[in-house]
Order: structure tokens, then C-alpha cells, then sequence
């Protein structure tokens, strides 16, 4: 099956300019002008961007979580990243209390078996060395394309793990070449206040935020680097909120310290004002870290700006309002903690990042695609448009205004955090190694058509070359 894709303006990380391209056998095998080739399929993108697929490294498919599952399996969660011109996500893996890594991933793969609609990776969740998997099978999930850990500092009573297991971890990473992500929060902190709220009969969504204050998130982040440094580890701090978060993975970052961190979608747009909201409505943005205060939303443009923070994720993480969330109706601390944006990630950084003057197009490419592509082991097969490179491929056209609601997302959530923005620029036809996957407003491909991709051990793209 070959494609020629004729020409539209090609945007990377890098490059801007206007090309055709040539897909053989999944992948670009020829970028030029006026390419005089016969193709199966020719597209004319002329006036449309062509952009490299978008790659999501924070996704919570078909997971339990908070008392229920989430509700976007992958079926449902890849082809509303399809629609949103996401083509390549990781997962994460959740280590069950008791469990061997092997047996977590193979239930996890079980969920995605026939499922996929795009590609994917995952990460390994670890939440107990005790009594399930050991640091020796640990070490071994890089050799199976499973190249970054994930440890909650959050979360106390579930998923938290005390900084010893934290630590051996990242003595593990250092080892192997794995990423350490953590989740930065001081949750035994947040769990006292938490108590002491509800104690004082505060039970309303808004004391989700109230309870897990940025302080909390700045000390973890601190905290992290810090035993990330001691350990000789890389860092990743995944969904970075505030101010004090911020400053500190920008100091280690200028140090020359292997440290990155990213920020979601969701907290340049929602605030303290939507989590406030009455009717228990304001449960549709508890997610942790939480919302924050308006002069946030600032700090984080600028930490996209300068490369502060290297990547924009969605950390989808699905709920029904009705039937879900409201599990916390008279209890905050029982709302499950998280909410859908796979879609729309592409369509609200283009519109409030590059519309609106905050960022490049070249900058949008690299947050959403080519670093985080590069971060974890996936560049350049993803991430980019080059010879060589997996053809997936995004045509965007500037130009068409929609505006985004829970009535024509692709989630199975009831409702979205976006609810009535108008956007100009979206997805127009999403391409997956070549194959078509959405066109006309339609998924024309079949599921089962994503792939498991094992990512390569955690590189050197993206060091800074320092005196
Ligand atoms: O509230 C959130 N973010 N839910 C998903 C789990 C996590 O902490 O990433
Ligand atoms: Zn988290
Ligand atoms: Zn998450």
C-alpha cells in the first residue's frame, strides 16, 4: 500500500515547509517537491498542516481506580486519541498489591488484546517490593520495551510508595536505563488534611484542592530530584501544576540535571473557579494534582515557553459524571480523581498556544510529539516526519472552526472539561503507518490495527550539550 500525500506544509519540531510525501510499506520513504510518483492513495493537503502524529506518554486506559474502572477502555480511549490526532500513547501498567510485574503486564495486554486503534507502549507502575515483584524481575522490563517506572508519592493507602521503594527504584533505573516518572505529591501530608477536612464537615468538591495545596506538590518535586540526583537516575515529574513545582525542575534543568518535567492540558485552562462550581458539578475537575489558582496558568505557558517543562500530556484518566464521580457525593475524598482529554490536547494548544501567540508551531510539535517521542524511546520511528519514520501523520486544517462538547467527543465520558470552547484548526484525515484511520469525521479503520511498540532504553536526544 503506498501513499503520496501531495502537497501540504510540513511542520516538525525543526522544520516548516511545504512538500509531498511518500509512504511505502508504512513508513516515509521519500519527502520532495512535486514528487512524480503513481500512489493507492493520493491526498491533496495543500493549505492543511501536515503534522507528525501526536505521541501521549500519560494515559489511564481501563484502569481501577478510586473504588471503579476507568471508563475509557482501548478501544474507546485510542479512538478518541484518533480523532485527536494522537497516534501513539503509553499506559501505564499498575503493579497490583501482591503481583509480579509479568503478571500486571500480561493483564494489562489482555485489555488491549484486538482492541488498539493506535499504537502503543507502556510504563510499569511499581506500588509493592515487598511481596510482589522483586528489583531483579524489576530490571528486567527494559529488555521487554517497558523503559520507564512509575511511582506515586500520592495517594496514601493505594498506589503510594514510601521513598525507600522510590529510591530503590531509581537505583534499579540508573542500572538498567529506564526513566523514573513520579507522581509529586507529599500524600501523607495531603491525607492529615484530608482528615482534618473532613472532620470539620467539609465534604464539597472544592476541598480536593483545598486538602492538596501547591506546597505539597513543590516539596515531592524537590524531593524527587533530589533522591533522582543521589541515585544517578533520569527524571520525568508527570503532571506538573504550579509555580512551586515549576522552579524547581527549572533549577535542576539548569544545572545540566537529567530531569524534565510535563504539564496536561487541562491546567492552563481550569482553575479553583470550576472546582468551586455548585450542584456537586465542580467533581468533573477533581484530578490530582488539583486545579489551581488563575496565576498558574501563566507560570506553566512560560515553563512550555523555555522549555521549564518539556511536554504536554493529557493524563486521561475517564469518568462518568453521572454514576462515578457522584460516588463522592457527600465525601470529596471519594470522587475519583481524574478526567478525559485525549482528544482535544491537539485542538486547545493549537488554538490557546499557537492562536493565540504563546507558542510555535514548531513548539507545539515538540511538546506534543517529538519530545515526548524522544523522552521515551520511541524517536524517531514516532514523533517526526522523516525519511525512515513510521507514516503517522496528522492533516490539520487551520481553518475550520468546531467547537468541542461531550455531545460529539469519542470518549465514553459524559461530559468534558472543554464543554462549548470554539477552536479554529483540527484533525482532518489521521494516518497510522500509513493507513488511514480517520477520515470524513469517521474511524474507517478497523481495531486491532495498533500495535505494542517496545521502546528503546532511555537515551541522549534530548541532554543539552553543556560546556
Ligand atoms: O487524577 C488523576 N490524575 N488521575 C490519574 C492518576 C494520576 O495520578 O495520574
Ligand atoms: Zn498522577
Ligand atoms: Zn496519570
Amino acid at each position: 500500500m503506498s501513499v503520496l500525500i501531495r502537497g501540504g506544509r510540513v511542520i516538525t519540531a525543526a522544520d516548516d515547509y511545504v512538500a509531498d510525501l511518500f509512504v511505502e510499506n508504512e513508513t516515509i520513504t521519500l519527502i520532495g517537491e512535486s514528487l512524480d510518483l503513481q500512489a493507492d492513495r493520493v491526498i491533496d493537503a495543500a493549505g492543511k498542516y501536515v503534522l507528525p502524529g501526536c505521541v501521549d506518554p500519560h494515559t489511564h486506559l481501563d484502569m481501577p481506580f478510586g473504588g471503579t474502572v476507568t471508563i475509557d477502555d482501548v478501544e474507546s480511549g485510542q479512538t478518541a486519541a484518533a480523532f485527536g490526532g494522537t497516534t501513539c500513547h503509553v499506559d501505564f501498567v499498575i503493579q497490583g498489591q501482591g503481583q509480579t510485574f509479568a503478571a500486571a503486564l500480561d493483564g494489562w495486554r489482555a485489555k488491549a488484546a484486538g482492541k488498539q486503534v493506535i499504537d502503543m507502549g507502556y510504563h510499569m507502575a511499581v506500588t509493592d517490593l515487598d511481596e510482589g515483584g522483586t528489583l531483579e524481575e524489576l530490571a528486567t522490563l527494559p529488555d521487554q520495551g517497558v523503559t520507564s517506572y512509575k511511582l506515586f508519592m500520592a495517594y496514601k493507602g493505594a498506589l503510594m510508595v514510601d521513598d525507600e521503594t522510590l529510591f530503590r527504584t531509581m537505583e534499579v533505573a540508573a542500572k538498567t536505563g529506564a526513566l523514573v516518572m513520579v507522581h509529586a505529591e507529599n500524600g501523607d501530608v495531603i491525607a492529615v488534611l484530608v482528615e482534618q477536612a473532613l472532620a470539620a464537615g467539609h465534604t464539597e468538591p472544592k476541598y480536593h484542592a483545598l486538602t492538596r495545596p501547591p506546597e505539597a506538590e513543590g516539596e515531592a518535586t524537590n524531593r524527587a530530584i533530589q533522591l533522582a540526583r543521589l541515585a544517578g537516575a533520569p527524571l520525568y515529574v508527570v503532571h506538573v501544576t504550579c509555580k512551586e513545582a515549576v522552579e524547581p525542575i527549572a533549577l535542576a534543568r539548569e544545572k545540566g540535571w537529567d530531569v524534565w518535567g510535563e504539564t496536561c492540558t487541562q491546567y492552563f485552562f481550569n482553575s479553583l473557579d470550576d472546582i468551586a462550581k455548585p450542584n456537586f458539578e465542580g467533581a468533573k475537575y477533581v484530578y490530582s494534582p488539583p486545579v489551581r489558582d488563575k496565576s498558574n496558568h501563566d507560570v506553566l505557558w512560560n515553563a512550555v515557553r523555555t522549555d521549564a517543562l518539556s511536554v504536554i500530556s493529557t493524563d486521561h484518566c475517564a469518568f462518568l459524571f453521572d454514576g462515578q464521580k457522584t460516588l463522592g457525593k457527600d465525601d470529596f475524598s471519594k470522587i475519583p480523581n481524574g478526567g478525559p482529554g485525549l482528544e482535544n490536547r491537539l485542538q486547545m494548544i493549537h488554538e490557546f498556544g499557537v492562536r493565540a501567540g504563546r507558542i510555535s508551531l514548531n513548539r507545539m510539535v515538540e511538546l506534543l510529539a517529538t519530545n515526548p517521542a524522544k523522552l521515551f524511546g520511541l524517536y524517531p520511528r514516532k514523533g517526526t516526519i522523516a525519511v525512515g519514520s513510521d507514516a503517522d501523520l496528522v492533516v490539520f486544517d487551520p481553518a475550520r472552526t468546531v467547537t468541542i462538547s461531550a455531545a460529539s467527543h469519542h470518549s465514553k465520558a459524559d461530559y468534558n472539561l472543554y464543554e462549548g470552547t470554539t477552536v479554529t484548526g483540527t484533525p482532518e484525515l489521521v494516518l497510522l503507518r500509513g493507513n488511514v484511520l480517520v477520515e470524513n469525521g469517521t474511524l474507517v479503520a478497523s481495531p486491532g490495527i495498533g500495535r505494542f511498540v517496545p521502546r528503546a532504553r532511555f537515551g541522549d536526544e534530548l541532554k543539552p550539550a553543556r560546556p
